[in-house]
């Protein structure tokens, strides 16, 4: 769940501009996904989805059903997990519900570890979603009563992130990705019982990567979403399948306010022979954001919310930018984070998509924020197209034995951005 908040005046600035956009709790995605469909389902076979592994959790009917906005199957959870009790969300909830998964759940009242076991690929790199709606299936008020409710989820033996629902209301949406290496013919993701309150889980998506993809990934580390914006005009909350092949969920927040400028482009905006770290579809790179010609600098303020424990995390951000503008006059920005200069003198390409990130370089810092700074030689403002932020998660742990590790707890946050 995503909660817009207010910037804060971090540096002595000229001029800071808030941002004030109310926090959207339910999922309402689904008439935005159905007009993508409609454009875009043409351009895209079947193959796409080759080992898509798409799980209604809880739902009770063994044969699969098509989803009516992805066009894919989905099916039971019954033959992948043992024990869990089917449930509904209740009916006050289901038509606000975002998509047909969320409207039943699979909850563990029993034992402190329960494991799915989704079919994988040894050594192929997935995207794996979880996604949670509450909706007072059991009738207990759990996310508003006032008290922690708060459990964990491991893939395979290492801690992945903890989902915090304590004050969210019953009709919300959250979700947890991580990218990941599979150990084996077979990934498990277990949700685990810290003692305070009902482990559950409404939905569980396999998205396979090219092994190209994300290069820091590996083995031994796996990243955590924590992140993924992108920028312009867009009217659909989150961007995904059939738009990204890989089903990423791509945010998108209103940006309307004096000094943000937006950027749009028919013209196809080409990838360098041989970029294949992350794919990003072209549709996302047509659009950018930059600032008035008389604002030097922008900052992207990624902070965390209440429910996120960001203490230990560390992040990796990933930018997306390609120069869609009309214009031939230069353009070149510093890219910082709070811990100092990360990309200097950049200049993206005409309609060339290019990617900046560090591979192995993890931020400690948890109240992240990046500045795009124009150069003293540069005759346009920043420019950025998307945004990527993951946090780490080791995979350290090879073994059976299963430990409730209390590492790297991150769950819904907050993200506000500000122009200094
Ligand atoms: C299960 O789904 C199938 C196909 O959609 C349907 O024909 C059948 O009636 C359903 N069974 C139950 C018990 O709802
Ligand atoms: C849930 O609990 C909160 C806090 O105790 C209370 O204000 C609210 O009315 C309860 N809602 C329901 C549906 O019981
Ligand atoms: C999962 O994979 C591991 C190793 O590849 C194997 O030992 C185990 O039996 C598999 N479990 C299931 C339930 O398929
Ligand atoms: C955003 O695009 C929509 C149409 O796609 C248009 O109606 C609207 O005016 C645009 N808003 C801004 C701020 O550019
Ligand atoms: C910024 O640019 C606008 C025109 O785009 C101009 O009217 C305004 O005076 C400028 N502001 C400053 C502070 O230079
Ligand atoms: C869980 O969320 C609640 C409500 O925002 C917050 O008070 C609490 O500190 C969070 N717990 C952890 C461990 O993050
Ligand atoms: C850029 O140029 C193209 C072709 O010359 C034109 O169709 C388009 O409207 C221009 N875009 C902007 C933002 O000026
Ligand atoms: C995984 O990648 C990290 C850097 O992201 C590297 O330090 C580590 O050695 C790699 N591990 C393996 C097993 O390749
Ligand atoms: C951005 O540039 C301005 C002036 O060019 C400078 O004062 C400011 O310190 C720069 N910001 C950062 C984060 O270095
Ligand atoms: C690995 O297992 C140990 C013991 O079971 C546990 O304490 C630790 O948190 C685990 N590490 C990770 C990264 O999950």
């Amino acid at each position: 769940m995503i909660a817009y908040q207010h910037c804060k005046n971090r540096r002595q600035s000229t001029m800071v501009i808030n941002f004030s956009c109310s926090a959207s709790t339910k999922l309402t995605w689904i008439l935005a996904l159905l007009l993508i469909l409609v454009t875009t389902i043409q351009v895209h076979g079947q193959s796409t989805t080759d080992g898509f592994v798409n799980i209604d959790c809880g739902f009770t009917n063994s044969s699969a059903y098509i989803d009516s906005t992805l066009k894919i199957p989905y099916r039971f959870d019954g033959e992948l997990v043992d024990g869990g009790l089917s449930n509904e969300i209740l009916k006050e909830f289901m038509a606000g519900a975002g998509n047909e998964q969320q409207k039943t759940l699979r909850s563990f009242p029993d034992g402190s570890r329960n494991c799915y076991t989704l079919p994988s690929t040894i050594g192929q790199k997935y995207l794996l979603r979880a996604m949670f709606t509450y909706g007072n299936y059991d009738r207990l008020n759990r996310t508003m009563g006032g008290s922690l409710f708060r459990f964990g989820l491991h893939i395979g033996v290492n801690f992945w992130e903890a989902v915090n629902l304590t004050n969210t209301d019953p009709s919300s949406t959250i979700w947890k990705e991580v990218l990941t290496v599979a150990p084996g013919n077979n990934l498990s993701v277990c949700l685990i019982n810290f003692g305070t309150g009902t482990p559950f889980v409404s939905s569980l998506e396999l998205r396979p990567l090219q092994d190209t993809m994300y290069p820091f990934v590996n083995t031994s580390v796996s990243i955590s979403y924590f992140n993924r914006i992108r920028f312009g005009n867009v009217t659909d909350p989150i961007t995904r399948y059939p738009t990204d092949d890989y089903d990423r969920f791509w945010e998108s927040w209103p940006r309307t306010s004096y000094a943000w400028i937006n950027l749009d482009t028919d013209k196809k905006v080409e990838r360098l022979p041989g970029d294949s770290a992350f794919n990003v579809p072209s549709t996302i790179f047509q659009k950018a954001s930059t600032i008035d010609m008389n604002i030097s600098s922008t900052s992207i303020i990624v902070a965390a919310g209440p429910n996120l424990d960001t203490k230990s995390l560390q992040l990796l951000p990933i930018f997306h930018f390609a120069d869609i503008s009309n214009s031939s006059l230069s353009r070149r920005f510093d890219i910082y984070s709070a811990e100092g200069l990360l990309f200097p003198d950049f200049s993206p390409l005409r309609f060339q998509m290019d990617s900046k990130y560090k591979i192995g370089h993890f931020l400690q810092n948890a109240d992240v924020f990046f500045t795009l700074n124009k150069t003293s030689s540069s005759r346009l403002p920043p420019l950025i197209n998307a945004l990527e932020v993951y946090s780490l998660v080791r995979m350290d742990n090879l073994t059976t034995d299963s430990g409730d590790g209390k590492i790297n707890l991150h769950t819904a946050h907050a993200l506000h951005i500000c122009h200094v």
